[in-house]
């Protein structure tokens, strides 16, 4: 068990293609961070030069106090799943589940015991006399789970380690991997494109777009206090709405107008935007804290339903009104369909707020 530490590492793969820019990232001593991002932001670069498989541009990464730079991957005491499993084709799934305790010595009866009591978790209990050939892609992603949890590492990494499951057996194997890894308390860095993986798992999330760290910090701030309007947008499952709106003085009050509409302010929020002396804002609202509804509301923006969708619970309602398409979860009793005019309403206290100019978000 041990701290990670990027200090200003870069990744520049040549020909124009840097990868990873200025990262600094401080992980705790049996911390679980997800690494999370669009494909190619570099998440699996970062990962890569952890483990010692990619050299870094410069920087430092650090291990304890120790920087391991140069260390090859064997030495650094890490247990990996990376992407494309990396397991042997001709050994069982038993021998490449055990190969890590093998090679550690250990027991012929305890690598038996740890082996069945892993394989029994990932569920390929039946499989062990297998080959990798001979499992599907899911199973072969439990087998290498399995040779990465059978012993205790100081560090674990893990690239999209459940991404080729079913949804169901999905849902079983974040609560199982956060379950040992809060038991083992070995330190994880989990690199993942999913929101809700990231968000239900780790303890803190780094959040990455095109090389750059854009946030890190606990699921909870991050999804209440996103640090831009990018990751507004990029975290949360339907996605916030962003809408493009000015400040504005109505009978001497701050409000903004939007759409040429206006839209009051509550006092909070208001003494947060004069403070902050922009004018023009990215105003973002959650589809859960936005209310749809066929009658007129008082303060409510007249506008018509773009497209409707079955979330299953309840239903996704988009509406459009000049150049804005806004979001909102509305009943399954909601009977409005594409087309439809609506009234759409939402609390000036959901709100956020963020800069237009350079997205970030308008300080509290
Ligand atoms: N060996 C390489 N040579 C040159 N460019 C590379 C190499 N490996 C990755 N890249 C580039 O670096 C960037 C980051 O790649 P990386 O694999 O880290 O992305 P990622 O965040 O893991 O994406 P994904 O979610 O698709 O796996 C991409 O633009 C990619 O094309
Ligand atoms: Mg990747």
């Amino acid at each position: 068990m041990v701290t990670v530490s990027f200090n200003n590492v870069w990744k520049d793969y040549g020909g124009g293609a840097v990868a990873v820019k200025e990262l600094n990232m401080d992980i705790k001593d049996g911390e679980f961070v997800s690494l999370l991002g669009p494909s190619g932001c570099g998440k699996s670069t970062s990962l890569r030069m952890l483990a010692g498989l990619e050299h870094i541009s410069s920087g430092e990464i650090v291990f304890g106090n120790k920087v391991v730079n140069t260390l090859p991957p064997k030495d650094r005491d890490i247990a990996m799943v990376f992407e494309n499993y990396a397991l042997y084709p001709h050994k069982t799934i038993f021998d490449n589940i055990s190969n890590p305790l093998k090679q550690a010595k250990i027991s012929t009866d305890e690598i038996k015991r740890r082996v069945t009591d892993v394989a029994k978790l990932l569920e390929i209990e039946q499989l062990l006399e297998r080959r990798p050939q001979e499992l599907s892609g899911g199973q072969k992603q439990r087998t290498a789970i399995g040779r990465a949890i059978v012993r205790q590492p100081q560090v674990f990494l893990f690239d999209e380690p459940i991404a080729h499951l079913d949804a169901k057996l999905r849902a079983r194997m974040r609560s199982e991997l956060k379950h040992l890894q809060h038991k083992l308390g070995v330190t994880t860095i989990y690199v993942t494109h999913d929101q809700l993986e990231a968000l239900t798992m780790a303890d803190r999330i780094a959040v990455m777009n095109d090389g750059v760290l854009q946030q890190f910090d606990t699921p909870q701030e991050v999804y209440q206090n996103p640090a831009n309007s990018w990751v507004a947008t990029f975290v949360g499952e339907p996605g916030m709405s962003l809408m493009e709106m000015e400040m504005t003085r109505v009978n001497g009050d701050l409000a903004l107008a939007f759409e040429k509409k206006t839209i009051n302010l509550d006092s909070k929020n208001s003494a947060r935007l004069n403070a902050s002396g922009k004018t023009k804002l990215l105003v973002g609202i959650r589809p859960d804290k936005a209310s749809v509804s066929l009658e007129e509301v008082a303060g409510g923006i007249n506008c018509r339903i773009y497209s409707r969708q079955l979330l299953g619970a309840d239903v996704l309602v988009e509406v459009e009104f000049g150049t804005s398409r806004v979001r909102a979860k509305a009943d399954t009793s909601f009977v409005g369909t594409v087309g439809t005019e609506c009234y759409l309403s939402f609390r000036s206290e959901d709100m956020y707020f963020f800069d237009a100019e350079n997205g970030k978000a308008i300080p509290h």
